[in-house]
């Protein structure tokens, strides 16, 4: 059996999907209205274990997971010594600064960026040379500067809408995002006859 972690919300539904069209029995998984946080699938294949988007590189690094499905923004702020297996394509979305376009002329001597990804946020400041401050959030992160917490954001923008409905724009994009299959190093070399043909068949039914 395979276990595999999935980022509760939509990306884990469109995994079970493409799992669906490889043929294993996840339609009763999906169609469930369940709070259960491990689910079986019917043929004893695979094990789904529903967990935030930032906790899929946790589990699948310390092996609880075999392999996992998260966004590319949540591994490059992760840094998890796992591997990388297939960009899946879907889940498509921007990491960007936004903020008020006429910032500059607002802020203080230091500028204040509020983030989920304060590891990303600080690589990016650092190799521009600029000392910034990092405020932590975890979520609605738009607010920062609507409400005046912060200058700047550093976060994903998928339809750019709820940018759009605070006044802000995107001001620099970082990198394009997309949904990723990881694996666990150990269960690569000790469980490759099962995870091989897994990620063959997923990758041919993209
Ligand atoms: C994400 C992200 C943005 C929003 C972007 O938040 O942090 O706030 O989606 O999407 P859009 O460009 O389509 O408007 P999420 O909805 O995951 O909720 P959160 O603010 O609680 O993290």
């Amino acid at each position: 059996m395979i276990t595999v972690a999935l980022a509760k919300g939509r990306l884990a539904d469109k995994t079970m999907e493409i799992l669906a069209a490889c043929g294993y029995d996840c339609a009763a998984l999906l169609a469930e209205k369940t709070r259960k946080l491990v689910l079986a699938e019917p043929s004893g294949a695979l094990r789904f274990i529903f967990v935030k988007p930032s906790d899929v590189p946790v589990y699948v690094e310390y092996g609880v997971a075999d392999i996992g499905v998260c966004g590319s923004d949540t591994l490059l702020e992760a840094d998890a010594g796992i591997y990388e297996l297939l960009d899946l394509k879907f889940g498509k979305c921007r990491l960007c600064i936004a903020g008020y376009p006429d910032y500059a002329a607002r802020r203080g001597d230091t500028l204040r960026v509020a983030t989920k990804y304060a590891n990303i946020t600080g690589n990016y400041y650092h190799n521009k040379g600029e000392n910034v401050k990092i405020i932590r959030l975890n979520g609605s992160v738009e607010l920062g500067p609507v409400m005046g917490l912060s200058d700047l954001i550093l976060d994903i923008v998928e339809s750019g809408s709820t940018l759009r409905d605070n006044g802000l724009s995107v001001l620099h994009e970082i990198c394009a995002v997309s949904a990723r299959l990881v694996c666990n190093k150990v269960s690569l070399k000790i469980k490759s006859e099962e995870i091989k043909p897994l990620v063959a068949k997923i990758k041919s039914a993209l």
